[in-house]
C-alpha cells in the first residue's frame, strides 16, 4: 500500500473568495493550483486544514465521520487566522459532493477515504504581514488511506520534550505552522532515540504530540489534558472520551504533569495512546525522558486501548449502532 496521504483522487473541489464573495464550488484537477509568489499563505502562514474520513459499510453505502465537528473547527481556525468566513453548509456540501463523486474509490475497512479540507490566504501582497488576506481558496482533497503509523499495531515510542520553546505553536488552530514547528524536534528524536513522535510537555505540562492527542489509561480511568487554547481540540479525542464514558469509565480531563505520567505509566495495567483522525487510537509502549526509558504496560499495546479503538471502528464501519449520530 502507498504511504499515507500520497495518493489522491484525480479531482478536488474548490471555491475561491475574491471581491468579497465565494465562487460556486467546482471540481478541478487535484494536480496543481496556481498561486502568486507573494501569496499571504506562503509568507505569513495563513493556512488551516481539517482531517476527517469517509468509510465504506458492508452494504456499500458511504459514511462521513463527524463532518459537522470538523467543519465547525475549520470555521474556528479560519476565524483565528483572520481568513474569510465561509458558510458551513457550503463546505459540508463540497465535502459530500466530492465524496459522492469518488464513492467508488472509498476503500473497504480497514482502509478509508481521508478528507482534507484546506483554507489558504491567497492575496498577493507581502506588505500584509500585519493584515489579513482579502482573498482565499477553500478546497477539499481526497486521499484513500490505510494506517498512518507504518508499524500497524506496534506500540509507539514517544520522547517527552519539556522545553517550552519546542512546543511553541498556535494551539487550538489546526494550522500548517503547528506541524512545521514540530518537525525539527521530531526528526531529532527519531535520530537520537528512534522515537516515533515527540510528546510536547512545556514546563512539565503533558500536552500533545505533533500529530495527535495523548491519553493515559490507568485501570478504569482515562486522564488527558483539559481543553484550553494551548493544544488541538481533537475530534477523535472527544469521540474516544465519549465512548469511554459510555462504557462506564472515569474520564479525568485535567492537568497531567510529566512526573505524574511517568509514575503512573509504569504501574501494572497502565496504558497510553494517541488519538487522531489519522492515528485513530494507537498504543504507546515506551516513554523516553531525560535519557531514561519507561515501559508502559510492559511495552505492549494495551487491552483497553484496543477495545476503545474497536468500539470507534465499529461505529465508523457500520458494525455497531451509530448511537451518537456521528455518521453522515
Ligand atoms: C489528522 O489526524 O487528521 C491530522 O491532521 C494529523 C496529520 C499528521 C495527518
Amino acid at each position: 500500500m502507498a504511504a499515507f496521504g500520497t495518493v489522491f483522487t484525480p479531482e478536488m473541489i474548490i471555491s475561491r473568495y475574491e471581491q468579497n464573495q465565494w465562487s460556486t464550488p467546482a471540481m478541478v484537477s487535484s494536480n496543481s493550483i496556481s498561486l502568486h509568489p507573494g501569496a499571504h499563505v506562503l509568507h505569513y502562514a495563513s493556512t488551516c486544514f481539517e482531517g476527517l474520513k469517509a468509510f465504506r459499510h458492508a452494504d456499500d453505502s458511504i459514511h462521513i465521520f463527524r463532518m459537522d465537528k470538523n467543519v465547525a473547527r475549520l470555521q474556528q481556525s479560519s476565524a483565528l487566522l483572520a481568513l474569510p468566513a465561509f458558510d458551513p453548509v457550503m463546505l459540508s456540501n463540497m465535502i459530500m459532493d466530492i465524496v459522492r463523486q469518488y464513492a467508488a474509490d472509498v476503500p473497504s475497512p480497514p482502509g478509508s477515504m481521508y478528507i482534507r479540507p484546506t483554507h489558504i490566504g491567497t492575496e498577493g501582497s507581502i506588505g500584509k504581514a500585519a493584515a489579513p488576506s482579502l482573498n482565499s481558496m477553500l478546497y477539499v482533497l481526497l486521499s484513500p488511506v490505510g494506517d498512518y503509523f507504518a508499524g500497524g499495531a506496534k506500540a509507539l515510542r514517544l520522547l517527552l520534550e519539556d522545553d517550552a520553546r519546542c512546543a511553541s505553536h498556535m494551539g487550538m488552530v489546526k494550522s500548517g505552522g503547528n506541524y512545521a514547528s514540530a518537525l525539527q524536534p521530531i526528526m531529532k528524536a527519531r535520530a537520537a532515540v528512534q522515537a516515533d513522535q515527540v510528546l510536547f510537555c512545556p514546563n512539565g505540562d503533558v500536552q500533545e504530540t505533533g500529530a495527535a492527542n495523548f491519553l493515559l489509561i490507568d485501570g478504569n480511568e482515562i486522564i488527558t489534558k483539559a481543553l484550553d487554547s494551548s493544544f488541538l481540540h481533537g475530534i477523535t479525542r472527544d469521540s474516544i472520551l465519549t465512548l469511554a464514558r459510555d462504557r462506564g469509565m472515569k474520564v479525568s480531563e485535567r492537568e497531567l504533569t510529566v512526573d505524574e505520567l511517568l509514575e503512573r505509566a509504569v504501574r501494572p495495567g497502565a496504558e497510553a495512546a494517541l488519538s487522531g483522525t489519522a492515528a485513530v487510537l494507537t498504543a504507546v509502549g515506551t516513554l523516553i525522558h531525560e535519557n531514561k526509558e519507561y515501559q508502559v504496560g510492559g511495552g505492549e499495546a494495551g487491552q483497553t486501548t484496543a477495545a476503545l479503538r474497536q468500539a470507534l471502528n465499529d461505529i465508523q464501519w457500520g458494525k455497531a449502532e451509530d448511537k451518537f449520530g456521528w455518521l453522515t
